[in-house]
């Protein structure tokens, strides 16, 4: 049974039933390259099959054990896709103050080397200082500028705090499976490693050790989630688009996209769900992104933004549309009190739920924007579960991947990344540039 739901309602009548079967022939084939290996980037389709080829749970779930028992502070090292989906799924699934609350505390966890900057890097060195740290250096290409900047900090303060040997139990590192940096140093100096397949690139790599590993350390049940994305990777294996929301998203994006709609805004309604959108926008980026083509990805956070980016939506330049992600059900129920005196005229709200008024706000906002121009679909969520972000991390995979190919683009490829890294590199007077 799915955690997932799309609704469409709110798309008609842009997009009539004819439009949508008319695209039908073209989603079978790219359906079967994408199982045959036979569409652009095929190297890359080692994503497709991780849920149900999954059997590395006993090793991470004992490796972060360890390092849950050695540390009060669990740092993710790492850029994109190397660290956007543990974080999501940290905040999805850990309460929104895990670092505060005691029964959360142990490890708390930070993000490093997802930027270049020193006050950011030097602030959290401040917070850590006196703390016992452990921490997961996470890169495919062994490459990256960032997160290695990061790592040669954070390796200098802990060997000088533990000695080489004990820093060297302290650091756990997560890269592909026989190339790069980062894997002859890890051999070299004997860290704990995770392999990341060589088939799966960094964005479509949260199913494996990049994000399990950290949301493992998190006290995330990642059997569950693997058991959701396992559900999805079934679901979303037909190719009828009657039987296959997955696919059926990727073809509203697509006649969205073609009739002028640009730009696509995830809307939540969740503060749990920032990075989520967050780890949404690169899949989509680097996916769909390139040859000139492709749909901007934009999100919002509301009831929050309605009071900010609400009237640019509202009556803005029409060249948008929403998809919302909507939780059918908080964990918890928070009632609003009644007031002797209701000088704030909510007692007619008294004893309804912050979840009532939560998902009017949604219906609400999502006719104002349909009636406003905005055509507008939802994705309505079971619960915060692992379970369903297993489900919902490999439903957007399949998405994504699926109207890339619709505009003829390779999902896999992110040539355009490297232009600003040819610029920094000759400005920074590095050999060969
Ligand atoms: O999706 C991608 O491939 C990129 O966003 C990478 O994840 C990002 O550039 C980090 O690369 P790496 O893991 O090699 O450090």
């Amino acid at each position: 049974m799915s955690n997932l739901s799309l609704v469409c309602e709110n798309l008609k009548p842009l997009i009539s039933d004819e439009e949508v079967n008319s695209l039908q022939s073209e989603v079978n084939l790219h359906h079967k390259s994408l199982l045959e290996g036979s569409g652009k980037g095929s190297e890359y389709l080692g994503w497709l099959g991780l849920p149900s080829g999954f059997s590395d749970s006993t090793k991470i779930i004992s490796v972060a054990d360890t390092i849950r028992k050695s540390c009060d502070v669990f740092i993710v090292v790492g850029i994109g896709g190397s660290y956007l989906g543990s974080r999501a799924g940290i905040s999805y699934l850990n309460s929104s103050f895990s670092n505060q609350l005691d029964s959360y505390s142990k490890p708390e966890i930070y993000f490093a080397g997802q930027n270049i900057s020193s006050d950011y890097h030097a602030d959290l060195f401040d917070l850590i200082a006196d703390r016992d740290i452990c921490i997961n250096v996470i890169s495919k290409s062994g490459t990256t500028t960032e997160p290695a900047v990061a790592f040669r900090l954070l390796k200098e303060m802990m060997e000088k705090k533990y000695g080489s040997e004990g820093a060297r139990d302290r650091i756990v590192v997560t890269t592909d499976s026989n190339k790069g940096g980062l894997k002859s140093l890890a051999d070299e100096l004997g860290y704990r490693t995770f392999l990341i397949p060589g088939d799966v690139g960094g964005r479509y790599s949260v199913l494996t050790p990049v994000g399990l590993f950290p949301m493992a350390v998190a006290g995330i049940n990642i059997k569950e989630l693997m058991e959701g994305a396992y559900l999805a990777e079934r679901l979303y294996a037909n190719s009828s688009l009657s039987q296959n929301d997955a696919y059926y998203y990727a073809v509203m994006r697509q006649l969205l996209n073609q009739k002028g709609k640009t730009t696509e805004i995830l809307a939540t309604f969740q503060p749990a769900f920032h990075y989520l959108a967050d780890w949404w926008k690169q899949l989509v980026g680097e996916s769909e992104g390139k040859d000139l083509k492709g749909i901007f990805p934009a999100s919002v956070e509301f009831t929050s933004d309605l009071h900010s980016m609400g009237q640019w939506i509202q009556e803005g330049n029409r060249n948008v549309f929403e998809t919302f992600l909507v939780l059918g059900s908080s964990r918890r129920q928070l009632k609003i009190p009644a007031f002797k005196n209701d000088a704030d005229g909510l007692n007619y709200l008294a004893g309804e739920t912050m979840d009532t008024i939560n998902e009017k706000a949604w219906l609400g906002t999502a006719s104002a924007h349909k009636d406003g121009g905005v055509p507008n679909m939802t994705l309505r969520i079971k619960d915060r579960s692992p379970y369903s972000l297993g489900q919902i991390f490999y439903f957007f995979e399949r998405a994504v991947a699926m109207t890339a190919y619709l505009n003829a683009v390779n999902p896999f490829d992110q040539p355009g990344v490297e232009f600003y890294k040819k610029n920094m590199f000759k400005l920074l007077g590095k050999p060969g540039f």
